[in-house]
């Protein structure tokens, strides 16, 4: 069960004068995927089922951030795949989008149009403090390169896009990992500009909200799960494949008879992921007792991540199997939700007299 105490709700900023035309309203969670990789567990566990868990309670608006993708994708082919993958994965997870308004910021124009507003409430000083973007100038001047070099404006601006992509949808709640919460700090500064500089509740303030017992799930490494780290255990992957991941997890030295401790162990980190607290408790013990040793705590790992997995795979690769069928979910999806972005355009041209 999911309740507000798991999450940690942060705003830079409060508004004093409630809204009225948003106080009446069910609270909107809002949250976007780049397609720029395969999905693994630490996307599923981490991003995908907090976000479903919410759309249980909230009107929920979920979408592939494809344009954010363009940034690091330049292969055509690959990024068309890409997007299908992470659409795909969010139904084979569960989404559904007859409750969930779910569809691909590149649909809806209107986001776009929004950036370039916001644009000019956006400190470029606030775009220099991005995580992002501060992590690839580190990395040119590590390695005697010019401080620009790779960066292209997509990624310098990507706050400014991602603030868009929430404020237009007038979100209450973001779900994300705890590596996106600078992001939405940033929207709700941004919004926060334009309604002060116009002395209305032009805009909705957005809050980050991150499950704590999953905002950094670990690798095969013992580093946070990341394509970027190539320790991933992979959403779709066959049985085999699974299989062969798992075990090739780091573990320390120790020796079949001697004991164990479950709690730090990455194995058994994971393995408290899939399972319940009987389970976890059984497992623990076995490890406590000594007698087993890494290989059969890792396969014991892989019968908890197969079960859960399974089904998984098994509604993407359907899914996967009709891409016409998937496309027009999509785009039903962008139906619904352009009439809702075209009128938090309006409502900021009209405060901004582009009316
Ligand atoms: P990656 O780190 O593999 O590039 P992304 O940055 O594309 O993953 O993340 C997509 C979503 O999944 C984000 O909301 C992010 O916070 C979440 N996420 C990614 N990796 C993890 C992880 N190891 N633990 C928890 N959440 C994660
Ligand atoms: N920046 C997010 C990530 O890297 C993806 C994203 C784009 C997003 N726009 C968003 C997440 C809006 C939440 C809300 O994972």
């Amino acid at each position: 069960m999911f309740t507000t105490s798991d999450y940690h709700h942060r705003s830079t900023f409060t508004i004093h004068h409630e809204i009225a035309t948003f106080s009446n309203m069910k609270k909107i969670s809002l949250t976007g995927i780049k397609p720029t990789g395969d999905l693994h567990v630490g996307n599923y566990f981490g991003a995908i089922k907090p976000a479903l868990e919410l759309a249980k309670e909230y009107d929920a608006r979920y979408f592939i951030a494809d344009y954010h993708g363009l940034n690091t994708m330049k292969d055509p082919g690959e990024l068309n795949s890409t997007i299908r993958h992470v659409a795909a994965g969010w139904l084979a997870s569960g989404l559904d989008p007859e409750k969930v308004i779910f569809y691909r910021q590149s649909s809806i124009p209107e986001v776009f149009e929004l950036t370039t507003m916001l644009m000019a409430f956006t400190a470029k000083g606030l775009m220099n403090r991005a995580h992002a973007y501060k992590a690839a100038v580190q990395d040119n001047n590590e390695r005697g390169d010019d401080a620009d070099a790779g960066i292209n404006m997509g990624l310098f601006t990507y706050p400014v896009l991602m603030a868009a992509d929430i404020i237009i949808f007038d979100s209450d709640v973001v779900p994300v990992g705890r590596d996106q919460v600078q992001h939405i700090e940033m929207a709700a500064d941004i919004a926060q500009s334009v309604n002060a500089n116009y002395g209305q509740a032009v805009l909705k303030i957005p809050s980050a909200a991150v499950q704590e017992n999953v905002a950094v799930i670990p690798g095969l490494d013992g580093r946070k799960m990341s394509k970027s780290y190539n320790n991933v255990i992979p959403l779709f992957a066959p049985e085999k494949v699974l299989q062969k991941t798992l075990m090739r997890m780091v573990t320390n030295s120790q020796s079949v008879e001697e004991p164990k401790d479950p709690d730090t162990s990455q194995v058994y980190q994971l393995y408290k992921l899939f399972t319940n607290a009987d389970e976890q408790a059984a497992l623990a013990a076995r490890y406590r007792a000594g007698g087993m040793g890494w290989g059969e705590a890792k396969e014991e790992l892989f019968r908890v991540v197969n079960r859960e997995l399974t089904p998984v795979r098994e509604r993407y690769d359907a899914i996967m199997a009709d891409i016409p069928a998937l496309d027009k979910i999509l785009e039903q999806g962008a139906e619904k939700a352009r009439p809702i972005a075209a009128a938090t355009v309006n409502r900021f041209r009209k405060a901004a007299g582009i009316d």
